[in-house]
Order: C-alpha cells, then structure tokens, then sequence
C-alpha cells in the first residue's frame, strides 16, 4: 500500500513568529512541486495565526507543538484542539522533551491522541526509547507499550488520521542518529507489528511512520530508502531553508511513486 512520506519539521523553541512566517514564505515557493510528500512546519503556538496566513495557496502545512486533551476549562498554559482548529492540520503530541519536561505521560498522550481526534485534526504521537533502555535491550518492549497506550480506545477509524514517530532520545540533537535499518528494524516490529496486532493488516500497512532524530541532508536518503519509514520529524535540520527543503527533495526522490 502507497503511504504519502510525511516530512514536518519541528522547530522547537526557536524562530520568532516574524522570522516563521518568512521561513514558511520563502520555503513554499522552493517544495511546491514535490506533491508526492506532504510538507509540515511546527513553529511556536505564537506564530501559528501569521504562518496559516502565509500558507495560504501553497501546499504546506502547519502543525502545533502540542494540543491539550480538554476542550477548555482552567488549564493555564494550555492550547485546546478547537483553538488549533483554523491554523493547523497536525498536532505533535508525547515528544521526548515534553515527556522529559513537561510531565507527558502516556496516559497524557492518549487523552491528548483523542481529543485531537475529535476535534478535526491530526495528531503526531512521538515515541522512542531513552540509552540506558537501548543498551540494556528494552527498545522494543518498551516502544511497543508507549504504541499501546497511546493508541488505547482509538477506533479503527480514526486510525487512518494518526500519524506515529519513532525518535529514539538518543539520537535527538545528538548527531548520532541510529541507522536506516536498524530504525527501519524497530519500526516495523514496535510499531508497525503493534498497530497490526492491536487493528489489522490494512490499519497496519496504511499508517505513516516517521524516524526522528538528527536527520540531515546527508543521511535522509538512508532513512527514505527504509520500506517502513514513512517520512522524517526533523528538528536542527529543519531551522535552515536550504537544509529543510533539500530533505523534501531527498523524500520525494526516494520515496516518489
Ligand atoms: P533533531 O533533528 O535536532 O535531532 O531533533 C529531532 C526531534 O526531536 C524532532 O522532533
């Protein structure tokens, strides 16, 4: 089954909204003929007004660095799915620094999963393991329970609005980035094989999967080149105009029906 690469950048805490919105005017115009991947932006929750404006007519995409699972009520700080609504497309949701941080659970990522749902839009639920997991073996068994319990009483049809990354934590803003096949390995059995056995083979096959963690031009053809790897949650790479939109071209080549 055709999976449409997604590739979104996610800018973290960096770019003022004045800057966001130059990025995403100079960036439309240099990916617009790559219709084969679907382009996505996260800036800061501050920017997403202007940068839905600018993107406007072009065929990039926004998303928001996270979304809360209330639709409102007294929750200061926070941004509901019905006020991302008009700006975005995407929520990411169970990032690592936000998990690290901000106190996300993958209890917090399910409520989160659902009310995205339920509110029209569409979320990216980051997952990965940390190094002392990976070099004690428990990469597998513990990816495949954060793709358990984010999924948890999510229908089958709604599955076909989710998007899921693996980004291992140590290899974001590291350098160190795992190899194609050994995330395209992880991928195919902690995540893929876990919405297999928890939906069925077409949810399975049709679901996109992206690899996060210290993508660049120089190793994105790797990871595009992986069967299982759907597209790429890209953070430093993606803060440069001429970096991000020469990973689009990469994906696009790559991954081009
Ligand atoms: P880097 O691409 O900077 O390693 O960040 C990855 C990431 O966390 C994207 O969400």
């Amino acid at each position: 089954m055709a999976r449409r690469p997604i590739i979104c950048g996610n800018w973290k805490m960096n770019k003022s909204p004045d800057e966001a919105v130059a990025f995403v005017r100079e960036l439309a115009p240099k990916v617009q003929r790559f219709e084969n991947v679907e382009r996505v932006v996260a800036p800061t929750f501050l920017a997403l007004t202007g940068v839905a404006e600018a993107l406007k007519g072009t065929e990039l995409k926004a998303a928001a660095q996270d979304g809360h699972w209330a639709t409102d009520g007294a929750y200061t700080s926070e941004v509901s799915a019905a006020m991302l609504r008009p700006f975005v497309s995407y929520v990411i949701i169970g990032h690592s620094e936000c998990r690290a941080y901000l106190n996300e659970t993958d209890d917090t990522v399910n409520r989160k999963a659902k009310a995205i749902l339920a509110g029209g839009l569409r979320p990216i639920i980051a997952v990965g393991e940390s190094l002392a997991q990976n070099e004690a073996g428990e990469t597998i068994d513990f990816v495949r329970s954060q793709v358990s319990a984010a999924l948890e009483g999510i229908s089958a049809s709604d599955m076909a609005n989710v998007v899921i990354a693996y980004e291992p934590i140590w290899a974001i803003g590291t350098g160190r980035s795992a190899s194609g096949e050994m995330a395209d390995a992880i991928i195919k059995s902690a995540l893929r094989d876990t919405v297999r056995a928890l939906y069925d083979d077409d949810i399975a096959d049709g679901i996109r999967i992206q690899y996060g963690g210290s993508v660049k031009p120089g190793n994105m053809e790797e990871f595009m080149s992986q069967p299982n790897i759907d597209g790429a949650l890209v953070g430093g790479a993606s803060l440069q105009v001429e970096d991000f939109a020469g990973l689009i071209e990469i994906a696009a080549r790559v991954k081009g029906q």
